[in-house]
């Protein structure tokens, strides 16, 4: 295949290298004619010893020209071409993603001739669908997850590949060049908004661990703790900390995290440390059940918040399997919905109400609120909803418990999954 690669710094000579074979063609394009005429002279131009001697090789070879010249853009055709320039911070904080565009805008004088556009850069969730429709051509987004300074290794020992797409049937190149070159990879092909926000989720998270457990140190020195030994415990539990907690649904509660997490803010104050990550999380866990309420209202005003409605919630308990209903982000949601003379709350749990029928409960129900995983909920029968509940009624499931709901045609509702609803 003939690739271009557009933006000559760690991504772009990174993909490059690493997709470099003897059936690929690479050209570079940088404006940074200085940075050019080093690659065409075998000169390093990266910290990456593999990398250069790549580029290197692939010079010699003749299968990497590179340019600063615009015009030679327009003198080849490609198959693919990977957009890999920077997308730096505008102002305080903004994404700013106007280099993006500026060499979009050039590539828009002939689309046609560079196959595949793929872009590898950085961008807010939604950004390659605006450029898609104000450039009318439909873009791709490959996020790259590479460390400076492990890049190839990095690219080479992938968990999995995230591609994203305007249209999910094209993309013929870039599907074959990645299924060429990580055979035994896992392609997970989305739309590009949720490529885009993959990227920024495991950069963020890489944030959030990292400024979590440089204040545990910083508490620990006012305490007299030994850091070592903490993130030891945290890595002993590396099998439950590597994928817990990364199911949405209606936030913490119960007896535990909710008292901890302000008691642990608060003791940071006292020691002079800032709390505001661990407030944060508090105050999100408000934000979320606040948002759980207003789905509910929400599902009521389809029926004009008119007298005599009926809210069921399943599931009481913070977490299923268990009768503790202490803090319970159900028993809020109850707390909240009491005051609603027109509203008639009924609840139905497996371990407090053991041996009774969770349908019997909807009958007549105009909302449903589905918060703990039972099984008694997983399997019931679609129709099962449909027949009782009244026609157009709303069932909320944040934990993505119910989803047989939605091949009926009650409402069903489950947050982040607006689109694959
Ligand atoms: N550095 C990383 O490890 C890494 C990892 C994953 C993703 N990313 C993302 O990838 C993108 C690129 O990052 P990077 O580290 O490679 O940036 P970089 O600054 O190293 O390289 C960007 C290159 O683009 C060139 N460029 C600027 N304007 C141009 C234009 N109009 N036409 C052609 N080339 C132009 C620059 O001269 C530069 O060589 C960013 O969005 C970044 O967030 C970076």
């Amino acid at each position: 295949m003939d690739i271009l690669v557009i933006g000559a710094g760690n991504v772009g000579l990174a993909t490059t290298a690493y997709y470099h074979g003897s059936e690929n063609t690479f050209f570079i394009y940088d404006v940074d004619s200085k940075k050019i005429e080093k690659i065409n002279n075998r000169e390093r131009v990266t910290d990456e010893p593999s990398v250069h001697d790549n580029l290197s090789g692939m010079i010699l070879s003749r299968k990497l020209v590179a340019f600063s010249d615009p015009d030679e853009l327009f003198k080849y055709n490609y198959d693919i071409t990977f957009i890999c320039v920077d997308t730096p911070t505008k102002g305080y904080a903004e994404c700013d993603t106007s280099i993006v565009k500026k060499v979009l805008s050039v590539l828009s004088k002939d689309f046609k001739r560079f196959g595949d556009i793929v872009i590898r850069s950085t961008m807010i969730p939604g950004t390659c669908g605006t450029l898609s429709q104000t450039f009318k051509t439909p873009l791709h987004h490959y996020p790259e997850f590479m460390r400076e300074g492990t890049a190839l290794f990095d690219m080479g020992i992938v968990s999995h590949l995230v591609l994203g797409s305007i249209d999910i049937k094209s993309g013929k190149n870039i599907k074959k060049l990645l299924t060429f070159n990580h055979p035994m990879t896992t392609l997970m092909h989305t739309d590009t908004t949720t490529a885009e926000l993959i990227k920024y989720a495991h950069n963020v998270m890489g944030s959030m661990r990292i400024s979590y457990i440089n204040l545990l140190a910083a508490y620990a020195d006012k305490v007299g703790a030994n850091i070592d030994d903490v993130v030891a415990s945290l890595k002993q539990d590396s099998n439950k900390w590597g994928t817990a907690a990364l199911e949405p649904g209606y936030g913490y509660g119960g007896h535990c995290y909710p008292k901890d997490t302000i008691a642990l803010s608060y003791s940071l104050e006292d020691n002079q440390i800032p709390s505001r990550m661990i407030e944060a999380i508090d105050i999100t866990n408000n934000f979320i059940l606040m948002d759980t309420i207003n789905q509910i209202k929400k599902g009521f005003s389809k029926f004009g918040n008119g007298t005599n409605l009926k809210l069921v919630l399943w599931g009481l308990s913070y977490k299923e399997g268990i009768a503790d209903i202490r803090n319970s982000i159900a028993m809020k949601i109850i707390d909240h919905f009491n005051s609603y003379p027109n509203i008639r709350i009924v609840t139905h749990d497996v371990k407090i109400n053991p041996g009774t029928s969770p349908h019997e409960t909807i009958e007549g129900a105009h909302v449903l609120v589905v918060f703990n995983n039972e099984n008694e909920y997983r399997y019931l029968d679609e129709e099962i909803f449909e027949k009782n509940m009244v026609e157009g009624g709303v069932v909320i499931d944040n934990k993505k418990i119910v989803n047989q709901v939605k091949h009926t045609s009650l409402e069903y509702i489950s947050r982040g999954r607006t689109k694959s609803n």
